[in-house]
């Protein structure tokens, strides 16, 4: 018999549930983006995203039931992201999944949304997809994994400072793009020349698995603004502003790739996946087509929908279930990661 599955995720602007069977097949993907609330202040607020999961959470949860066809009644366990993220935005998460478990009485299956970013892929992929390599590039985290097997991550390198998309975030504030940025310099490096201008890529020793973006961030200022910020040059448009967008994402996408291609080399891997929002770019997607067409491996990358935050990835929580790894019930959110 099918079992059915209630998730939700809260950790930073997307109020989001989902349900899916234990194939793990979605149901439901309905996700609240709160991108208008924060827009004015260049990024998340977190008590304006708390307050916002506290309003939506119930509605969103209820439609993604309505869209399954299923009832509350229907379900097996109940899913949360609970790390990382917010601590007042997963809370909002983790009380409601507690809460629904316990009126249920049913088990609580924690899931970590690192992880779930790559477990993605899986969903997407309808096969398995382990042992990976897996990359997780959002905006809080850059993070290079061995996966080997769906419980089983090891961590092979992570950022040493920004993480990709909070580059790119910042990036984009400094050119005027507004936010959130990702996508904004995503279409605006489109028009432009990639090899306009030469920035930084930090890559570290020959075998280094880590990043670090904020050396790339500073050039970028430096070449926008000039040097002495007291008195900076005007931000550039048309043409110009294209053109270091596009050099900007390039420096991102050239270190990306490079970090990719010495973890299958370190760890003999043929499968690629790459999860989180920068995820979405479309020059990365390209660029990591390319890399693993080289190597005759298999990438696998999700659709857009499933690379920004959302609750289907947490479909990640059937394969606790079906070991009967259920979270206590007094589980807290977690804000920060600590990897083993
Ligand atoms: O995974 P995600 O939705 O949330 C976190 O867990 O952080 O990632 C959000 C990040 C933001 O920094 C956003 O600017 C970036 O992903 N992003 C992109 C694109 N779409 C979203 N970055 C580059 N290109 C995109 N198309
Ligand atoms: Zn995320």
């Amino acid at each position: 018999m099918t079992a059915h599955f209630l998730a939700i995720e809260t950790s930073c602007d997307e109020t989001a549930a989902s349900v899916f069977t234990d194939e793990p097949k979605i149901l439901s993907n309905v996700i609240a983006s709160q991108t208008e609330l924060h827009q004015r202040f260049g990024g998340v607020v977190p008590e304006v995203a708390a307050r916002a999961h506290l309003q939506r959470l119930l509605p969103v949860i209820d439609e993604a039931l309505r869209k399954s066809g299923k009832r509350l009644e229907d379900m097996a366990a109940i899913a949360v992201h609970h790390t990382p993220g917010l601590v007042g935005a997963l809370l909002i998460g983790v009380s409601a999944a507690k809460a629904l478990a316990i009126a249920l009485d049913v088990p609580l299956l924690a899931v970590n949304h690192i992880e779930a970013h790559i477990y993605a892929a899986r969903v997407a992929a309808g096969r398995d997809i382990f042992p990976c390599v897996g990359l997780v590039v959002s905006g809080g985290h850059t993070a290079l994994f061995h996966c080997k097997s769906s419980l089983q991550f090891e961590l092979l390198g992570s950022t040493r400072d920004d993480a990709a998309g909070e580059a790119f975030d910042k990036v984009a504030q400094i050119l005027q793009l507004g936010f959130p940025g990702g996508p904004a310099i995503d279409r605006e490096a489109a028009t432009g020349n990639p090899k306009a201008h030469r920035f930084p890529r930090t890559l570290f020793d020959r075998d280094n698995l880590d990043f670090s973006f904020s050396g790339l961030k500073t050039a970028v200022l430096y070449a926008v603004h000039g040097k002495d910020l007291s008195n900076p040059r005007p931000a550039p448009t048309g043409q110009e502003r294209a053109d270091f967008a596009a050099s900007f994402q390039q420096a991102v996408v050239d270190v990306l790739v490079e970090k990719c291609r010495r973890a299958l080399v370190t760890t003999g891997l043929k499968r690629l996946a790459v999860g989180g929002g920068v995820a979405a770019n479309q020059s990365l997607r390209i660029a990591m087509t390319d890399l693993i067409g080289d190597r005759q491996g298999e990438l696998f990358i999700p659709p857009m929908e499933l690379c920004t935050d959302n609750a289907a990835m947490a479909s990640l929580a059937v394969e606790k279930w079906r070991l009967s790894l259920f979270a206590p019930m007094d589980l807290d959110a977690e804000p920060n990661l600590a990897w083993s």
